[in-house]
């Protein structure tokens, strides 16, 4: 599947924002730990959640889903195992080996390998669960885990702030026995919405969206349901794409809170920012400004999966502007796309040097991962004639038939298929 963008046009107008990527995927692997009916609200339609729907199905789970409601009957979980082909399909499958271990006490998971972004290890991961009573043999890319007499809190101190590894945590240890002490945990609110999940549904969690985190293991949970958060990285995606058209764009429900380290830059380019509770509007200058120097950190610094679409918007701003990556070690593979569009890119070790042209060009790309595909879109909407994006299965992973939102907003872009 491919895009055919036609650039040039302003984006301007008023939208609305999906759920959460990153929220819904650890909320549907906790559902796993409820004997009985989650209902999902505002679940994005995007192939990451097809496949997380997928994954529960096989464990054994009824799941229906209408319009984007995700109903989750996880009464019987018959099947501990995750097989390779689905653990390639989404990496962030590795978040269902907390709550299967802890329902089931075994879990057999595909090692998930290294992705379009880097290696992406799970050793944190492994030795959180090691240190919550798990035995775990890691054999062929095979990880077999037990835990026979099931999990047990314990103190956990993470050595780096990861996502992933805090909510495999949080998920492993809200029905074990005693306490879990978390520290140095990710603040993502994206975990604090899983936690507010993992919360109404009876556990025992707090200080979640702060470094120490507490869970009082509990017995078992109850059905629940939740309204996943409006989607922070996409909304912010949006920004730039209007941004870089000269455009004036609405977002109305969005949580400008999520987005305080983003704001600055977008000021410094150039662009002004209203803001309520809930919405943001963005009107932009004729031509961008660059931004001296943004180096992506965990929450609430800059994130690293705005690092791509920034540096589209960077690449024609007026003047040098330095972008550094300091959360994955190989997040630049876009940018010889980008280069071809007519950008003028170079990368010094963890940083992106970014010559700001007067124009871009349009011609065949290939998007190479999510954010960097979104990236080129981007790019794209700015372009002088016909750019056609290919490979955007990895833009569908996350985004909400992106065709349709930025063609109300008055862009030209179709799907070929
Ligand atoms: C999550 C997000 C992803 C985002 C990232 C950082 C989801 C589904 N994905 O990914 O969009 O880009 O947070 O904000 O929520 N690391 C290790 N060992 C581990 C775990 C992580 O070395 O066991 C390293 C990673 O290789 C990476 C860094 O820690 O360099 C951050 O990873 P992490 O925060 O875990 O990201 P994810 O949860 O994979």
């Amino acid at each position: 599947m491919k895009f055919l963008i036609e650039g040039g046009k302003a984006l301007s107008g008023k939208i609305s924002v999906q759920g959460s990527k990153n929220s819904a995927l650890p909320i549907l692997a906790a559902t796993l730990l409820i004997k009985g009916k989650s209902v999902i609200h505002n679940c994005p339609k995007i192939t990451d959640v097809d496949a997380a729907i997928d994954i529960l199905k096989d464990f054994g789970c009824v799941v229906t889903r209408s319009d984007r409601t995700v109903t989750v009957d996880a009464s019987y979980v018959k099947n501990c195992n995750v097989s390779d082909y689905l653990m390639r399909r989404m990496r962030s499958s590795i978040l269902f080996l907390g709550p299967v271990l802890s329902r089931l006490k075994k879990a057999r998971f595909s090692s998930p390998g290294g992705c379009e972004i880097g290696l992406r290890p799970i050793d944190l991961h492994l030795w959180a669960l090691r240190l919550l009573g798990a035995e775990i043999n890691e054999k062929s890319g095979i990880i077999d885990c037990k835990a026979e007499k099931g999990l047990k809190g314990n103190r956990i101190h993470l050595s780096f702030p990861s996502v992933g590894a805090t909510e495999n945590i949080l998920l492993a240890c809200v029905c074990a026995k005693g306490t879990t002490v978390l520290s140095n945990a990710a603040r993502e609110p994206e975990i604090i919405d899983l936690a507010a999940f993992l919360n109404e549904s009876g556990a025992h969690i707090y200080g979640a969206g702060e470094s120490t985190v507490v869970i009082v293991g509990t017995d078992s949970l109850h059905s629940a349901s939740h309204n996943v958060i409006a989607d922070r990285i996409v909304g912010a995606t949006y920004l730039f794409s209007s941004a870089i058209t000269g455009g004036e764009i609405e977002i109305d429900n969005i949580i400008p809170t999520h987005l305080e380290s983003v704001f600055p830059v977008l000021e410094e380019t150039g662009c002004k920012i209203k803001r309520t509770d809930t919405s943001v509007f963005l009107s932009s200058p004729e031509r961008l400004s660059r931004v001296k120097s943004v180096r992506t950190l965990p929450f609430p610094g800059f994130p690293t999966d705005l690092q791509s679409p920034l540096t589209a918007l960077l690449s024609v701003a007026e003047g040098t502007s330095v972008v550094t990556e300091n959360i994955f070690e190989n997040r630049y593979k876009y940018i010889s796309e980008l280069v071809r569009l007519g950008a003028n890119i170079r990368v010094e070790g963890s940083s992106a040097i970014v010559d700001g042209v007067k124009k871009l060009y349009g011609t065949s790309v290939c998007a190479t991962d999510l954010r960097g595909g979104f990236a080129l879109v981007i790019a794209a909407l700015k372009a002088q004639g016909e750019t056609v994006i290919n490979n955007i299965h990895h833009i569908d992973r996350g985004y909400e038939a992106a065709e349709k939102t930025l063609s109300s907003l008055g862009a030209n872009i179709k799907r070929i298929t």
